[in-house]
């Protein structure tokens, strides 16, 4: 395999925390959020937080989508962690604190997940076999197989979570509550608020690229077309959520918004937009 160039700055401080995070502000989101998401669930039946309200063919139609949520959000902690790794500390002291303040949001959402999983009668030592035949596996893969922060945190935020959480996420949330699973409605609205933060350090990252050098945005685009395409792989995740009884879900229809996403966050940072109908 070709060794790959790193991406460093010429000037490291062009690179600015998006809307001033650090890990005080972290800290301080982080307990308005997640204690609002545990006191939600302590809200519910004990019915309800242990799925047995759901419509019938709900858990199985969702499966494949929540080992890519699931397992995505292990991935996305390991990745982050690389991504930190990956840069000399004194100059990028800002980045690689975002980056772990990423890392426990990750970890957190793959906690959430997996009780969640639990309470849905899945057993964990199943999992492993389960995501190993989930479409969407080959995303995350591709992101644990980087070296160079810059190009992780842009893949993984600008591309994926742009594209895929923020748009996914409020039509997750209220398919949810629709089929009666108020227990991942309430933990897919605590994502709503983390995702686009870190879309938002993806979107710092190509900032700070092209203010370095305005020639970046060939490595930009470049990691955009290789990256990009393989998020198809969600639509064939969720294609079984089209046949849960009574669902009005469509999977093209979710992969329209996300193209139409896609295109509009491209074109703000002159990228070609990689994705199509
Ligand atoms: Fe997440
Ligand atoms: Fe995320």
């Amino acid at each position: 395999m070709a060794v790959r160039q790193r991406v460093f700055l010429k000037n490291p401080k062009l690179f600015v925390a998006p809307g001033g995070l650090n890990f005080e502000k972290h800290l301080r989101l982080h307990a308005q959020e997640k204690l609002r998401y545990f006191d939600e669930i302590a809200r519910l039946t004990d019915d309800q937080r242990n799925m047995r309200t759901v419509t019938p063919g709900y858990i199985e139609g969702m499966t494949r989508r929540w080992m890519a949520l699931y397992h995505g959000e292990i991935a996305a902690a390991q990745y982050m962690g690389t991504a930190a790794a990956s840069m000399p500390f004194h100059d990028y002291f800002e980045f690689i604190a975002c980056c772990i303040c990423q890392q426990i949001d990750e970890l957190s959402h793959a906690e959430m997940d997996r009780d969640m999983l639990q309470r849905a009668g899945f057993r964990l030592e199943d999992l492993p076999a389960l995501w190993e035949e989930c479409e969407a596996k080959v995303v995350f893969d591709h992101l644990l197989s980087l070296e160079d922060g810059f190009e992780i945190a842009f893949k993984g935020g600008f591309v994926l979570e742009s594209a895929n959480a923020v748009v996914g996420f409020h039509a997750m949330a209220r398919f949810a509550e629709q089929h009666g699973d108020y227990l991942s409605a309430a933990n897919h609205r605590t994502r709503l608020t983390d995702e686009p933060r870190h879309m938002a350090l993806g979107m710092a990252v190509a900032k700070a690229m092209l203010a370095d050098d305005p020639a970046n945005i060939h490595i930009l685009q470049q990691w955009q077309d290789e990256f990009a395409p393989l998020i198809y792989n969600f639509i064939h995740a969720s294609r079984p959520i089209e046949r849960i009884p009574g669902s009005h879900f469509s999977a093209d229809a979710q992969w329209a918004s996300i193209v139409e996403h896609h295109t509009k966050n491209a074109l703000k940072l002159g990228l070609r937009p990689t994705l199509t109908l």
